[in-house]
């Protein structure tokens, strides 16, 4: 592993796995009263959101929360960037609290590769504008392989703007690392030119969804057109809309949040049994904490690791008598 998580592709096969059992290792921690390990104690972690998030920032708080670290949380808002601060000048201002790992999200594609320059901390992508979003996407094959168990085979149906998708140009590249058969689907206009180097078939049309085992839905990017991509949300979900009569009774649904109702999902799929949307929130802490002790406490760079992350990093240190 490297430095920093910033895309898909700085992971290999193995390094994906590692990540997934150690998220599973920290699953059964999340099932104890007290969800808490000592593993990054004494450490700090900041988490810098330049852009809205719900899931995201949420669930990176709690991992490293869970992993006992020191989280400091920047918004956008209400932080100097309101006043013109610069992201360098950011990320220096928070380097004075000698940080083990930031977090970034950015509406800029490239913003958290920059930082990670800018900085001899671990950086984690947490979304950059339209181009990577990797815990996401290792958070949706955990949950699949919870689910499935082996993913290879597996067939995949990415629906929706995938043009504007980060989720979908990190999940692509994952599953299909993974060994899924991926297939891309959308309007041509929501369709990157070229996107099938990332290892995926194109539709334009959802006549052969029903072969598809799991069907991942993704919103309508709505902050990052610039023009119009479809005629109407109605005709775009007319056509493209997973509902009751699309989703077949053996088929998986996936969808990273936030749903629009009734637009790329009408609400009857939601909310059916064989959504995972629910699961996908919850794996997030799981897989973030994984992500955390990869960077900073894993195998990877030498770092003063603590004598616990050594051992089982599950193991909740005795307390004094
Ligand atoms: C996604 C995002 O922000 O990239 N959400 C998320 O992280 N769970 C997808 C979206 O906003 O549609």
């Amino acid at each position: 592993m490297r430095k920093d998580l910033i895309q898909v592709d700085d992971l290999a096969r193995q390094d994906i796995e590692r990540i997934l059992e150690r998220a599973e290792s920290f699953a059964e921690v999340s099932g104890r009263e007290i969800k808490k390990v000592p593993t990054l104690r004494g450490r700090t972690i900041v988490n810098l959101f330049y852009e809205s998030s719900t899931r995201t920032s949420s669930s990176f708080e709690l991992a490293a929360k869970r992993l006992s670290a020191d989280v400091v949380n920047v918004k956008s808002t209400g932080s100097a960037v309101d006043k013109g601060e610069s992201l360098k000048d950011t990320v220096q201002t928070l380097s004075a609290y000698d940080p083990a790992a930031i977090v970034i999200r950015s509406p800029h594609a490239g913003a958290a590769g920059l930082v990670a320059r800018w900085s001899a901390a671990a950086v984690i992508n947490a979304g950059d504008g339209k181009h990577e979003h990797p815990t996401q996407a290792l958070l949706d094959v955990y949950t699949l392989r919870r689910r499935l168990g082996a993913l290879e085979g597996v067939r995949i149906w990415i629906v929706g703007d995938v043009l504007h998708s980060r989720v979908a140009r990190s999940g692509i590249q994952a599953f299909a690392r993974m060994g899924c058969e991926v297939t891309v689907c959308g309007p041509p206009t929501l369709i990157p030119r070229g996107v099938e180097a990332l290892g995926c078939n194109v539709s334009w049309s959802l006549d052969g969804i029903g072969e598809a085992d799991v069907i991942y839905a993704l919103r309508m990017q709505n902050e990052r057109m610039t023009g119009s991509f479809v005629p109407s949300l109605r005709e775009y979900a007319a056509r493209y809309q997973i509902d009751g009569r699309r989703l077949r009774p053996n088929q998986l649904l996936m969808h990273p949040g936030p749903v629009n109702r009734g637009v790329e999902l009408a609400g009857e799929v939601v909310d059916s049994p064989q959504a995972l949307i629910v699961q996908q929130v919850e794996s997030g802490v799981v897989v973030r904490m994984a992500v955390l002790y990869e960077l900073l406490a894993g195998g990877g760079p030498a770092r003063e690791a603590s004598r616990f992350t050594q051992e089982d990093p599950t193991r909740v240190e005795p307390q004094p008598a």
